[in-house]
């Protein structure tokens, strides 16, 4: 029978060792993968703890729900379905991750089990450059003196020759014809041609250069970590050849100043995979592990799909009406 400690165990030896290994061992300090996360925004910080959160060592696991962020629809879904521990990606704030209750009451009525696994996972494979289709030979997790800015330069895999065989890669990569189908479908069953979904929405995309623009050598950036139009400038000087740049998880949008600066430096600018498509870069390969780890336990990934739906458009006739009427009868100024 597995227990809750035994999936610790995984966590920590598909990690090579990065996991906290008692409730204390971060008192220590002696971890580098616990790290505080924080805007200096007051009491908004997180600590992230690479391993159990919450849950009784001792207890079975016959399901395990590996997801990227936890939230009340998670924990909800996995008590509905069996689920024994839920491992997310991104780390677990105590009431944020619960729907604004106290994990352990929320936790503890369902009898649930949580465990975190962010930077510990991070940087242990190479998923995300081949996911984009390039081989790179250099890497960096602190470009610029940033801590945290990720940059790779790569060479692209022989059968790519252009942006468009790129994008066509990740489109085939990431099943985006099935995601478009289920919107089209969403949009006719619901009659409502305005409902937006993200992987969608943010799919690949081009921002400077054409599907038949050829590409060769890339620099793959994060730009929510910090990479600058001046990162840009200088590690295209250190890398002759670099024809492409890919953002991915975030992305620009039209007006950034980097979109400038490729445009001046003559580089194809491409949005590759965006952050809602994490769970296939991180989330799969990190439950395959857990699996080959834990033969004997069933795990199932849990894939948000995040819709915008219309106001006038949402929910039920009567549900549309009940908003209606609360807000009318007791939201108002007095
Ligand atoms: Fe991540
Ligand atoms: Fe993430």
């Amino acid at each position: 029978m597995t227990l809750v400690k035994d999936v610790l165990t995984a966590l920590d030896d598909l990690t090579n060792g990065r996991c906290l290994k008692s409730p204390y061992d971060w008192a220590s300090g002696k971890n580098p993968w616990v790290v505080t996360k924080s805007s200096s925004i007051p009491g908004k910080a997180i600590v992230e703890m690479p391993g159990l959160v919450w849950g009784d060592p001792e207890k079975p696991v016959r399901k395990i729900a590996v997801m990227m962020t936890m939230t009340e629809s998670a924990i909800e879904l996995a008590a509905a379905t069996g689920v024994d521990a839920m491992i997310a990606h991104h780390p677990i704030g105590d009431a944020s991750n619960s729907g604004g209750v106290l994990l352990k009451y929320y936790l503890g009525l369902y009898g649930l089990a949580c465990f975190e696994l962010h930077e510990a996972f991070h940087g242990l494979h190479p998923g995300i450059p081949w996911l984009h289709g390039h081989k790179p030979y250099f890497a960096t997790v602190n470009y610029g003196g940033i801590p945290g800015n990720i940059v790779y330069v790569g060479d692209v895999f022989p059968e790519i020759h252009t942006l468009g065989d790129m994008i066509a890669r990740l489109d085939c990569l990431m099943n985006a014809s099935s995601d478009e189908k289920m919107l089209t479908l969403e949009r006719s069953h619901r009659c409502c041609d305005k409902i937006e979904e993200t992987s969608v929405a943010a799919r690949a995309k081009i921002l400077v250069g054409s599907l038949d623009s050829p590409m060769k050598k890339v620099v793959h950036i994060f730009p929510h970590c910090g990479f600058t139009p001046e990162h840009l400038e200088k590690i295209v000087c250190e890398n002759p050849g670099i024809d492409t740049l890919i953002a991915s998880i975030s992305r620009v949008y039209p007006g950034h100043p980097l979109i400038e600066k490729a445009e001046e430096l003559g580089l194809n600018f491409v949005c590759g995979n965006s952050h809602a498509m994490e769970i296939f870069e991180n989330g799969v390969p990190l439950a395959n592990a857990l699996k080959n780890h834990l033969p004997d336990v069933e795990v199932v990934i849990f894939r948000e799909r995040m819709t915008s739906v219309p106001l006038d458009l949402i929910g039920s006739q009567e549900i549309r009406e009940y908003g209606s009427r609360i807000a009318g009868e007791y939201l108002h100024r007095k």
